[in-house]
């Protein structure tokens, strides 16, 4: 049967798994009142920031007593400074299912030097998480961006743990539940879930964090884009909008905008049904052809935001080939942008559902799949 194309396509072809695709009502005018050319430190820009950081905390639903700043370098600033700032004070353990998690290993084993207990798992699995001891700083990825393997729930995070809890939930943030009384230190960027721009990343701080930094001095020298602390103090300024360093306020005003866009779509329960919505297609996808399949192995752990995919199809001959093939194919159809498995991982497709794609668009791009999936059998003679 000739493997014909599909007749209908999505509106926007944008899947990337960062930076994401803007919120759907996104145009450029939409930045018009940024204080471009103004300073970060004129009331009007100092308002912009609080608003950032105020916006943050009630879409997320962050305790009032939780510090919420604006910090340098996106998502890895944001980790880099705390595991510079906190680690050290007592045991480290380390968690890690696919790259950046393990890029987080790679720091504090190799350049910090600590003596961390390390736990990792295949692309696809998940470690063991009752294992883990809260007796020492414990530090983890909450959503896998790179193998789309997510923490089912928090419920493996004791209440009166010992240590404290270094959380990368930067694919995370705005699509699943954190719970924050589980989280001493939370990160994340613009670029992912609400579709901002990656200049800069949000360091959320719990009390016990606050406490650790007045009172512990690491042993290594920080350099000034990773000081929290002046004198033993935590520096206030920084988590009430003065910023470290100088900040893009285009890039604060499109993040205004999507934290707008988020409240229009009912907050953080309407992104997390957008997600769900979107990631269920492509499940329900896999379920009904049996050349494809989930990377991540248990249901419980599947990202609602980076989904993975993997063929299975035993006609394949190189897998990676394949995969990239599939890819390119869309990609010149201007059908799917941006799909191919990150470079570390498995060979394989990986399909941003986060809320800012809509439903109908994943819809519409996964019949093409099929057909980019066939169409690539034929080719391979
Ligand atoms: C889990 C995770 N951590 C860290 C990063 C790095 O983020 P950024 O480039 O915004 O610093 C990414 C980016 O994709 C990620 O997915």
């Amino acid at each position: 049967m000739a493997n014909q194309q599909p007749a209908t396509r999505p509106a926007n072809p944008r899947f990337s798994s960062g930076p994401c695709a803007k919120p759907p009502t996104f145009d450029l005018t939409k930045l018009a009142d940024a204080p471009l050319g103004r300073s970060h430190r004129a009331a009007v820009g100092k308002d912009k920031l609080k608003a950032a950081i105020e916006g943050t905390r009630e879409v997320l639903g962050i305790p009032a007593d939780y510090k919420i700043g604006i910090v340098p370098a996106s998502d890895t600033g944001a980790m880099e400074m705390a595991m510079w700032s906190l680690l050290g004070a007592r045991g480290v353990e380390m968690l890690a299912w696919e790259s950046f998690g393990s890029g987080w290993v790679t720091d504090v084993v190799k350049q910090l030097k600590l003596d961390a207990v390390s736990k990792t798992a295949e692309y696809g699995e998940i470690v063991d998480l009752a294992s883990v001891d809260f007796a020492n700083d414990v530090v983890f990825t909450w959503n896998g961006t790179t193998s789309g393997v997510r923490v089912p729930n928090g419920d493996w995070i004791p209440a009166d743990r010992e240590g404290l809890t270094l959380c990368d939930a930067t694919s995370a943030a705005f699509a699943q539940d954190l719970p924050w009384d589980k989280l001493d230190v939370t990160t994340f960027s613009w670029q992912k879930v609400l579709g901002g721009e990656a200049a800069h990343g949000m360091l959320i701080l719990s009390p016990r964090a606050v406490e650790r930094l007045e009172s512990y001095t690491p042993a290594w020298p920080l350099p000034k884009i990773f000081r929290l602390t002046k004198g033993g103090k935590l520096i206030d300024g920084i988590f009430s909008g003065a910023t470290i360093n100088t900040p893009s306020m285009l890039a604060v005003e499109d993040y205004l905008f999507a934290l707008d866009w988020a409240r229009s779509v009912g907050g953080l329960e309407g992104l997390q049904a957008r997600a769900n919505a979107n990631a269920q297609a492509v499940f329900d996808f896999c379920e009904a052809n049996d050349w494809i399949a989930n990377l991540a192995v248990d249901a419980a752990t599947r990202s609602n935001t980076s989904v993975c995919l993997k063929f299975t199809d035993d006609r394949i001959k190189d897998g990676a080939a394949f995969a990239k093939a599939v890819a390119k194919r869309l990609e010149a159809e201007t059908i799917a942008l941006d799909i191919g498995a990150y470079r570390d991982a498995p060979a394989g497709l990986r399909i941003w559902c986060g809320g800012t794609v809509e439903t109908s668009d994943v819809e519409a791009m996964l019949p093409w799949l099929a057909w980019a999936f066939e169409a690539e059998i034929a080719a391979q003679g």
